[in-house]
């Protein structure tokens, strides 16, 4: 079971040292934080997992506000976050550019958490196999079933939402994904301590991947230790 915190754009270095400091990993699980880029080191510093939000698929060069591997590595950073919805609406990452930096990234010796998932109206237009399959199939042509790489399933509707897929919703999505790319398959999208049990104890769900619940340390621990096997 991997339970990874994505931070999103909060947290300052400040906030994060304290969060670091407050924060104790249970046994059992593997956990990682994904802090902002400016925080990076200080999570770094306290022993915990950390990965980025983003990596770009050169190693440098003439491109403005990104991150390379080399330099996330040089860090003490082990892993990223890529594709995540949030870079896919806003940022214009594209099922091709997802690749790229997964192929990068691991090719450096960095983990990757790459992040699929349907919005409301793919859902509700009865094609969210056929978005899935697309996503997962561009990861899958470029990267293979990779021993540093996990997908994680975000359906866009639950991400910040409050609305959870159903554990039977997410096992079923997970399957699916699991048909194209065999590799661990996170879910994503308001996971909360009340709900992280039913949804991790799923076959199919291979961890959680935390956006809003995991910025408190109470809430991010509960989540981690629902994660625990029995
Ligand atoms: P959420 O975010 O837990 O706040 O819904 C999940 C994510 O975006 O990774």
């Amino acid at each position: 079971m991997l339970v990874a915190a994505n931070w999103k754009m909060f947290k300052t270095r400040a906030e994060t040292g304290a969060f670091c400091d407050a924060f104790e990993p249970p046994a059992g699980v593997d956990v990682v934080v994904c802090p902002p880029f400016t925080s990076l080191d200080v999570a770094v510093a306290s022993g915990l997992a950390v990965y980025a939000q983003n990596v770009h698929w050169a190693q440098e060069g003439a491109f403005t506000g990104e991150v390379s591997a080399p330099m996330l590595l040089d860090l003490g950073v082990v892993g990223a976050i890529v594709g995540h919805s949030e870079r896919r609406q806003y940022f214009g990452e594209t099922d091709e550019t997802v690749a790229r930096r997964i192929v990068a990234a691991l090719g450096a010796g960095l983990r990757v958490i790459a992040c699929v998932g349907e919005s409301e109206e793919e859902r509700e237009a009865g094609q969210t196999e056929l978005v899935l399959r697309l996503q997962v199939e561009a990861i899958a042509d470029a990267a293979g079933a990779h021993p540093g790489l996990v997908l994680a399933y975000e359906p866009i509707w639950a991400i910040g939402t409050g609305r959870t897929a159903t554990p039977e919703l997410a096992a079923e999505a997970h399957a699916f994904v699991k048909g194209i790319l065999d590799v661990p398959v996170l879910y994503g999208g308001s996971v909360k301590p009340d709900n992280a049990a039913e949804l991790l104890g799923r076959d199919a769900v291979d961890g959680a991947l935390v956006g809003g619940a995991s910025l408190e340390v109470d809430s991010f621990e509960a989540i981690c230790r629902a994660a625990i096997p029995s």
